[in-house]
């Protein structure tokens, strides 16, 4: 049992540190009196976010390191520095149409953690370290939990530095024009134990009056960029025996997915057409290219596999039937992952101690803690959200007792798992 069973993050300071951060790149909700935030990864708002929290970082006197993909690492000293230490983290970056909480509420509670520590001179027997990793969302150069998959050596250094966004700019190049381009090389750090505190992003928490979530893993993702080569033709003259309308097998393929989903002979599958860009996009030609993309999730790895094959297959014969060529170029595939038994343990036992309602459930969205799970054991913290938990929307809302809960129960984790013995 720590020591420090009695301590408290400091909630008020937490949810001004998201105010603050939310500030950057924020933007007004055209439905809600909310603000949204837009820092895509490696962006001028990203940068200016990096470096307002590596600035807390370092006035909060932590050793901050930053490796060759950008992940800033910030790291309280332990009693004992030969043994791993325990991280915490998640990530800054964020969707063109983010919340203030998806990814910041991690990175800011873990800040708080050290803070808090800081606050009453705890003494940790293992280090704590609290992090940011780079590109978690994968908008901008197109592959999801980007900076940790790297550092976890999922994705291969130079492979991850030659992607490039929508405009040809790579990521390394990025790296190096907002600073951060580090020197650490990747791959050096293997923590104790893992765990990230985040927002759940859907509704099951608030829908069950849940005050938290101790999350058993996270589903499997498949993301892909399909290209329709069908033919521009004029919208008037061209009879619809004479089309080759990408526009149309788009929306085919569209709706495909959504059948597969409705059908529950995928099981829990999820298949989502975020982008839809047709050539030359004007009324009155039918498209004679479009280039899309399929992000398909499921919690099971084999219906997984049978979804891409159908979904691959359905399109060839809608491309057949139209006269158009398909092309699939998959851009990100990660199996679903199961975290750590004693984590989810500690995780839940902590929620008990502090009498919490909470349950546990499989994460929908991919997070920086499956792939830091390939290296040590690791788990997360769910945060309720407002509105049934919307996310990747300006309305996304936790209040400042959700999120402090959430803190309250990392801190507790983090103190536990920085006591524990295990090898060096
Ligand atoms: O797409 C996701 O699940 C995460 O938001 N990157
Ligand atoms: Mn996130
Ligand atoms: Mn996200």
């Amino acid at each position: 049992m720590s020591a420090y069973r009695d301590l408290r993050i400091d909630a008020d300071r937490l949810y001004a540190s998201l105010d603050e951060l939310g500030k950057v790149g924020a933007f007004p909700d055209e439905f809600s009196d909310r603000e949204g935030v837009c820092r895509l990864a490696l962006s001028d708002a990203d940068a200016e976010g990096r470096r307002l929290v590596k600035g807390w970082y370092q006035a909060a006197g932590l050793d901050v390191g930053i490796d060759r993909i950008g992940n800033v690492y910030a790291t309280r000293a332990g009693m004992d520095m030969s043994l791993r230490p325990v991280m915490t983290g998640s990530h800054l970056d964020s969707v063109p149409t983010g919340g203030r909480f998806d990814g910041a509420l991690g990175v800011l509670a873990g800040l708080e953690v050290v803070r808090t520590l800081n606050d009453h001179a705890a003494e940790t027997r293992r280090a704590v370290t609290t992090a940011f990793f780079t590109d978690e969302e994968g908008c901008r150069f197109g592959t999801d939990m980007l900076g940790s998959a790297v550092a976890t050596g999922r994705i291969d250094l130079e492979q991850a530095w030659s992607l490039t966004d929508r405009a040809g700019k790579t990521l390394r190049e990025e790296l190096e024009r907002i600073g951060f381009l580090g020197e650490e090389p990747v791959g050096e750090r293997t923590p104790h134990a893992f765990v990230e505190c985040h927002v759940e992003q859907g509704p099951l928490l608030i829908r069950g009056d849940q005050e938290m979530g101790v999350v058993t893993g996270v589903q499997g993702i498949s993301w892909w960029e399909v290209t329709i080569t069908g033919r521009a033709a004029h919208a008037g003259t061209t009879p619809t025996s004479y089309r080759n309308d990408a526009g149309l097998v788009a929306a085919l393929i569209n709706v495909r997915l959504r059948e597969m989903a409705d059908c529950g002979e995928y099981g829990e599958m999820r298949g989502t057409m975020g982008v839809v860009c047709p050539e030359p996009g004007a009324i009155n030609v039918i498209p004679g290219r479009v280039e899309a993309t399929v992000d398909l999730r499921n919690p099971d790895d084999a219906q997984m596999e049978r979804v891409e094959v159908a979904i691959q297959s359905d399109a060839a014969k809608f491309a057949e039937q139209h006269g158009v060529e398909l092309t699939w170029r998959q851009t990100a595939k990660t199996a679903m992952v199961p975290f750590d038994e004693s984590v989810q343990k500690v995780i839940a036992g902590i929620a008990e101690d502090f009498g919490l309602r909470y349950t546990r459930l499989i994460a929908g969205a991919g997070h920086d803690a499956q792939e830091w799970a390939a290296v040590c054991k690791a788990g997360m913290v769910f945060v309720p959200g407002e509105d049934d938990g919307i996310s990747h929307n300006p309305r996304e809302f936790s209040t400042k007792e959700q999120c402090a809960a959430g803190a309250n129960v990392l801190l507790q984790a983090v103190l536990a798992l920085a006591d524990e013995d295990g090898f060096r």
